[in-house]
């Protein structure tokens, strides 16, 4: 039985293997449709969630499975004080595979300490959420065709969100990534994440400055500045806005920059750039359903 809460809990290999299913999903979706025929997934959701809590059910769906869970603690028994130890127990005899959200860092972890079926992060507080790395991953090859020799631009609150902490982690996996972090000084990258990138292993500058950075990137990944993570409304009204992406600044960006962003977008990308083709963010919710898709079906060790 496998749990995957970090991005690490799968290996290269592996995560290669799970962009060619979900690249063959893609191509022959009728080929998967009763995969899945008879077994449950159950959603855990402790915090709010659009696209990957319905990902994860249109996934199981789609392979011909059925979803039981909850979309908020209140509606759960969490809301009279049960652990998520004893619901984790509980819905192991109901479901084949659980993907649990929560707001603290950890809890996935527990979960997986108490399952009898395998665990899925579905984001756990500002640490991790190894399946939009997934997505993004995905999303990557299917633009570009490779990882190798792209200059990759993180912006916005690289302190809190938790897409851009697992991406950097599983990049760095890869020959011949450089990468751009930009941030104001109060949402840099914190050092646990960076790391690797500390060590030499990869090459990397960090800058306030999007607009000067602009015109050397492959990849644009914009994130929002994570309202929820702050202890202080001041600090968030303050930056909320930092960075927001126009039409008018993109003038500055190569002709094939792929724009992508784990989305929700609050004011960080403008409307007028949705129609430009060089915005990836929709095809990168798609992607989602797809990879996780490729990720239950490994995980049930389903073969097609
Ligand atoms: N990208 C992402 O995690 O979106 P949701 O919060 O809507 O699931």
């Amino acid at each position: 039985m496998r749990h995957i809460i970090s991005i690490t809990d799968l290996s290269l290999e592996e995560i290669n293997e799970l962009i060619k299913s979900a690249q063959d999903i893609i191509a022959n979706p009728d080929r998967y449709k009763e995969s899945c025929r008879d077994r449950k997934l159950a959603t855990l959701f402790y915090e709010p969630s659009t696209r990957t809590r319905l990902s994860f059910e249109a996934a199981m769906y789609e392979l011909g499975g059925r979803v039981i869970g909850f979309s908020e603690a209140s509606s759960s028994s969490a809301a009279k004080g049960e652990s998520v130890a004893d619901t984790i127990r509980t819905v192991s005899c109901f479901a084949d595979i659980i993907t649990i959200r929560h707001p603290k860092e950890g809890a996935p972890t527990v979960a997986a300490n108490h399952a009898t079926v395998p665990i899925i992060n579905a984001g756990d507080g500002g640490h991790n959420h190894p399946t939009q790395t997934l997505a993004d991953l995905l999303t990557i090859k299917n633009e570009k065709g490779r990882f190798e020799g792209l200059t990759i631009g993180l912006c916005g609150d690289l302190k809190f969100g938790r897409t851009v902490h697992s991406l950097i982690t599983a990049l760095c996996r890869y020959p011949d990534i450089r990468f751009v972090l930009i941030s104001p000084e109060e949402l840099k990258v914190p050092s646990y994440v960076k790391l690797p990138l500390k060590e030499g292993k990869v090459p990397y500058t960090q800058t306030t400055d999007l607009v000067r950075v602009l015109p050397e990137l492959d990849i644009l990944y914009m994130t929002r500045v994570q309202r929820e993570r702050f202890f202080n409304e001041d600090d968030y009204v303050r930056l909320k806005d930092s960075y927001i992406l126009t039409l008018e600044k993109l003038e500055y960006a190569k002709t094939d920059l792929s724009i992508m962003h784990p989305l929700p977008r609050v004011n960080e990308i403008s409307m007028a750039i949705d129609s430009d083709p060089r915005a990836c963010y929709f095809r990168q919710v798609m992607n989602g359903k797809y990879i996780r898709m490729a990720l239950i079906l490994k995980l049930l060790e389903v073969q097609a």
